[in-house]
């Protein structure tokens, strides 16, 4: 009797485990900013998680800024809203258009660091798959 809960104690455990990394699968791999109806390019390849771990960005407002009276503010961030909540496909005074603010922000960083990519293909790289 026991035997037959530890086993179905351990079969539970791995259809979590299962379930877990399947999940965790849906991680955001592309840019897929609704904002672009009708998109030209591929969507950019970006591993969000891996990315920033790997290029070793902690702040989260290093991308996801909040600005107030034309100031970066420090502390705080807008991970909950698109790049395009707040930046239109036109620019807007000293507010980069939409493709504008993701080049200067993504290729930005590339060149000042001199790693990551900087040519077109790849970023918008053919074939790849979609967020769904
Ligand atoms: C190198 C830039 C960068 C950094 C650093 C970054 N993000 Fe993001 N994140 C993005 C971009 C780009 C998007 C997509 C925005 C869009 O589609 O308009 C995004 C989307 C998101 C989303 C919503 C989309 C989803 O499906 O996951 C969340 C939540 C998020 N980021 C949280 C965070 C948190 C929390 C941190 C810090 C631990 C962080 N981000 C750091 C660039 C970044
Ligand atoms: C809550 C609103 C808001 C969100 C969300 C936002 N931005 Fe911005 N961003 C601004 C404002 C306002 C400015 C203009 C600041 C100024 O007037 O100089 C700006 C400026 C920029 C600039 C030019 C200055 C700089 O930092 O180099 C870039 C690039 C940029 N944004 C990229 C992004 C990207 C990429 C995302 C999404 C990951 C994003 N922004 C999300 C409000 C926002
Ligand atoms: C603050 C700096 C910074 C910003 C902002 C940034 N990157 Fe990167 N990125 C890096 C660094 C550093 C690497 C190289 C990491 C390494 O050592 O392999 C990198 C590597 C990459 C790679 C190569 C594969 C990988 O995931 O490591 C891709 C693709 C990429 N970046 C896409 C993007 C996109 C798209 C954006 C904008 C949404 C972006 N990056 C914004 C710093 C940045
Ligand atoms: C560092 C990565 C990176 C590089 C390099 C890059 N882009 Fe992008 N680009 C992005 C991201 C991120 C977006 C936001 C939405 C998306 O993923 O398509 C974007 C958006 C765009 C858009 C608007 C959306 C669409 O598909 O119509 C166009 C057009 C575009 N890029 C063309 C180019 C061209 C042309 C080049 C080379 C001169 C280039 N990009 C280089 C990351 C990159």
């Amino acid at each position: 009797m026991k035997r037959g809960i530890v086993f179905i104690m351990m079969s539970m455990m791995a259809f979590l485990l299962i379930l877990t990394s399947a999940l965790s699968q849906e991680d955001m791999v592309v840019v897929n900013d609704p904002a672009f109806e009708t998109p030209q390019r591929p969507a950019a390849v970006f591993n969000h998680d891996q990315h920033n771990e790997t290029a070793g960005i902690d702040e989260c407002n290093e991308c996801h800024h909040v600005y107030e009276d034309g100031r970066r503010v420090e502390d705080e961030s807008s991970e909950d809203e698109n790049c395009s909540d707040c930046h239109g496909l036109e620019s807007s005074g000293s507010q980069p258009g939409l493709m504008k603010a993701f080049h200067t922000n993504c290729k930005g960083c590339h060149e000042k660091d001199g790693k990551g990519p900087v040519m077109c293909g790849q970023c918008h790289v053919r074939g790849q798959a979609d967020n769904g």
